[in-house]
């Protein structure tokens, strides 16, 4: 296949992707995320919205600093400040993108933009050239495009690429389209626009009624040569395409489909068990390539069908996507040298050798209760080192009775900004317990809207993987902790999201208008 069959694949994991409540990420985590990506061969990375916060500013720096085999990406609404801000981040980057956007359907110019399409045509224009003049890729968005008029998206588009965008992206912001019609929308836009050769059409598309993924595929089918997704399909409210739904449609259905994809897809589950690690969001069960069923075959009949012949009931094979059957790295009588190795190897550097010989340290404690250790571990191990330090919260120590027949009982220690408390409390539980026991001393005034628990690994001598997710005052963040004690998981989790959400950084959401 030539060039032009190739199929762009363009990871907003870490910027729309952050944009699920909750799903806030800090530097080092996105850029641990950043080079899982560039390990999975995607061609662009949207690193983030870099005026969004000093923070995300400071993430886009350093994954361009660091990043040289991907495309890296940032956000900007089309105004003067927020394109800057983005060339400014993207200064270190091998190959910078700028992508600006603006909405275009009749609904958000008239309420959220207020303003006449010609002023939205100028806007677009203006911003394209000016992102032009700082980077040599520019991307320009529809934003609502699933929604907009088709006249004005021609006459906007090809504004646009006469501006100098050479990556058009027309996303179904609300989850709205239709597989049919998006498909066909992508088709007339390509036959209509005169200048429709000069760039190369993308899209985008969330999951309101779980059909980004069809969408995405439709407009595929119909020529577009980028799609926009993320891993584990995260993102603003229902999400994004998922990237492993995607890429392996493509790989398997390659009869139907006319593209080919760069994707190292034995990459696919370590990213997606690494993104869900770091964000505390579980993966389903039973979610299509990366569920931890989704090549198991329960009935006996596909057993039986599997073991004669493979092909009866798989329609592609575990290995490809990454499921390896023995992911054993390390054991307790690794050293620290094979500890920082393997850790290097999943992109994890320790700034100064007091961090690492912490994290040694939880490294030799779990190795002393759970014989096994594999790439998960680690990484849940290094996401809580990396979480704990410098914080102001610290679990000090923890007892919890639970007693057939008695109610349970916490008795826990914190340290808060450098002062012991301890406090007891009963619960429906030994965690309602302990969240208690937290509370009596912290009185955050949050409210819990999510429990979970994941096994990372197989075996009752895994770690427990607990998320929680704390709501106040309309923020949510998700903290997250792991143990081989689910208990001490828990506490772990919920002191993580208390931490975030004490520490309440404000930042922009590129939807509302204003810097
Ligand atoms: O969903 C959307 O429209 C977006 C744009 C900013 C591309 O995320
Ligand atoms: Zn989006």
């Amino acid at each position: 296949m030539s060039d032009k069959d190739r199929l762009i694949i363009f990871d907003t994991t870490l910027r729309d992707g952050e944009q699920s409540p909750g799903a806030t990420m800090n530097q080092e985590e996105k850029l641990r995320i950043a080079k899982a990506l560039e390990r999975l061969r995607v061609d662009v990375i949207e690193a983030g919205f870099a005026i969004a916060s000093p923070g995300d500013f400071n993430s886009i720096k350093s994954i361009s600093e660091t990043i040289k085999d991907s495309r890296i990406c940032s956000l900007a609404r089309a105004a003067d400040a927020d394109i800057d801000r983005a060339a400014e981040a993207l200064k270190s980057a091998n190959a910078p993108r700028i992508h600006t956007f603006i909405a275009t359907s009749p609904i958000h110019m008239k309420y959220k933009l207020r303003m006449e399409p010609d002023q939205v045509l100028e806007r677009a224009v203006a911003a394209v050239k000016r992102a032009r003049n700082l980077v040599d890729d520019v991307e320009f968005s529809c934003e609502d495009a699933g929604r907009s008029e088709l006249d004005f998206m021609c006459r906007i588009i090809e504004a646009a690429i006469d501006a100098g965008a050479s990556t058009i992206n027309i996303p179904d912001t609300v989850g709205y389209a239709l597989p049919h019609q998006f498909g066909e929308l992508i088709s007339q836009l390509l036959n209509r626009i005169p200048n429709a050769d000069k760039a190369v059409f993308s899209v985008h598309c969330h999951n309101d009624l779980g059909l980004a993924v069809a969408n995405s595929s439709a407009a595929v089918m119909a020529g577009a040569r980028q799609v926009e997704c993320t891993i584990n399909g995260l993102g603003e409210r229902a999400g994004n395409a998922s990237l492993e739904e995607l890429v392996m449609t493509v790989a398997t259905r390659h009869d139907a489909f006319p593209v080919y994809t760069n994707i190292k897809t034995e990459e696919i589950v370590p990213c997606s068990r690494l993104v869900s690690t770091i964000t505390g969001f579980p993966v389903q069960p039973n979610k299509a390539i990366v569920g931890a069923n989704a090549f198991a075959h329960e009935a006996g009949i596909h057993q039986d069908g599997v073991l004669k012949h493979r092909e009866t009931y798989e329609i592609m094979r575990a290995e490809k996507v990454g499921w390896a059957a023995n992911r054993m790295v390390l054991g307790k009588h690794s050293g620290r040298a094979a500890f920082a190795d393997r850790l290097d190897s999943l992109g994890v550097k320790f700034e100064t050798k007091e961090a690492l010989n912490v994290a040694f340290a939880k490294f030799k404690e779990l190795a002393d209760k759970k014989h096994e250790i594999f790439d998960e571990d680690l990484h849940a191990l290094v996401s809580d080192t990396h979480r704990t330090s410098g914080v102001h919260i610290k679990l000090v120590d923890l007892s919890v009775s639970s007693i057939m027949g008695e109610t349970p009982k916490a008795e826990i220690s914190l340290h808060v900004e450098d002062k012991e408390h301890s406090a007891e409390a009963k619960g429906s539980g030994p965690v309602d317990a302990t969240f208690k026991a937290i509370e009596e001393i912290m009185h955050s005034g949050t409210k819990l809207l999510l429990y979970s628990v994941n096994a990372i690994t197989s075996g009752t001598d895994s770690q427990g993987e607990v998320t929680v997710r704390l709501e106040k005052n309309g923020r949510v963040v998700n903290g997250s902790g792991a143990d081989t004690d689910i208990v001490i998981a828990s506490a772990k989790a919920y002191l993580d999201a208390l931490t975030l959400i004490l520490a309440n950084p404000k930042k922009a959401h590129p939807q509302n208008e204003g810097v």
